[in-house]
């Protein structure tokens, strides 16, 4: 009897990832380019650790943001199966890219703290931490178990069902808040208020 193998990928697949790998690689290169030859950082490290910190907040924050502009069209097309699509990738982007990204954050701005012995009492960075532990716990607590919820009423009850319905319009409303915070966390590093 034959074993069935895994699905080859297509042509146009294997295309598509070799286009996306060459991109990520030329990207990669460029910026260790720009890392070694930019003066304006106290070290090397510093000048790393603040470019993993920048471009992760703004995957982290920009990709919440467009989630947050899709969900409000969704609303207000009043279309059970977008919403229900919205919140399910809300929930795949959440757990998978916005938690491990927005740990490197947090990793990134403990480093460049360090480096620059700025002091964790410094206003805008205590500010980035109430903001983080915030949106982290809201995430654990409330965001992660409401969305395995609103999967398995999808599943159970269907996408059109009211209860669902509403469990995706809380969801989408709780993580508009977070959304707020996050962009109020950005300002203060930006503008460093009360130092
Ligand atoms: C919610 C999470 C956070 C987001 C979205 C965020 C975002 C940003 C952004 C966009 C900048 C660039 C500002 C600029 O160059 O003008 C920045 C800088 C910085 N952040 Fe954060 N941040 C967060 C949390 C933190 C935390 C928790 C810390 C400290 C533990 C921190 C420490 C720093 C430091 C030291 C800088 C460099 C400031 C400078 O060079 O002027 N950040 N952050």
């Amino acid at each position: 009897m034959d074993t069935p193998h895994p699905a080859e990928p297509s042509a146009d697949q294997r295309a598509s990832n070799t286009v996306t790998a060459v991109v990520g690689l030329a990207v990669a290169a460029l910026v260790l380019v720009f890392l070694f030859n930019t003066n304006v950082f106290a070290s090397n490290w510093y000048a790393f650790f603040k470019w993993v910190h920048v471009t992760g907040a703004v995957l982290w924050v920009g990709g919440g943001l467009t989630l947050t502009i899709l969900a409000l069209k969704a609303e207000r097309s009043s279309e059970p199966a977008e919403m229900a699509m919205i919140a399910r990738q809300a929930a795949f982007v959440g757990e998978r890219v916005f938690a491990p990204v927005g740990l490197l954050v947090l990793l990134a701005g403990i480093g460049m703290v360090a480096n620059l012995h700025l002091g964790f009492g410094t206003s805008w960075i205590v500010l980035g931490l109430v903001g983080y532990a915030i949106t982290f716990l809201t995430g654990l607590l409330v965001l992660g178990p409401q969305a395995k919820r609103i999967g398995h009423l999808i599943e159970t009850v269907g996408a059109e069902a009211a209860e669902t319905q509403a469990a995706i319009k809380r969801i989408l409303l709780i993580a508009r808040v977070d959304e707020g915070v996050l962009l109020l966390v950005v300002a203060a590093m930006i503008l460093k208020p009360f130092t």
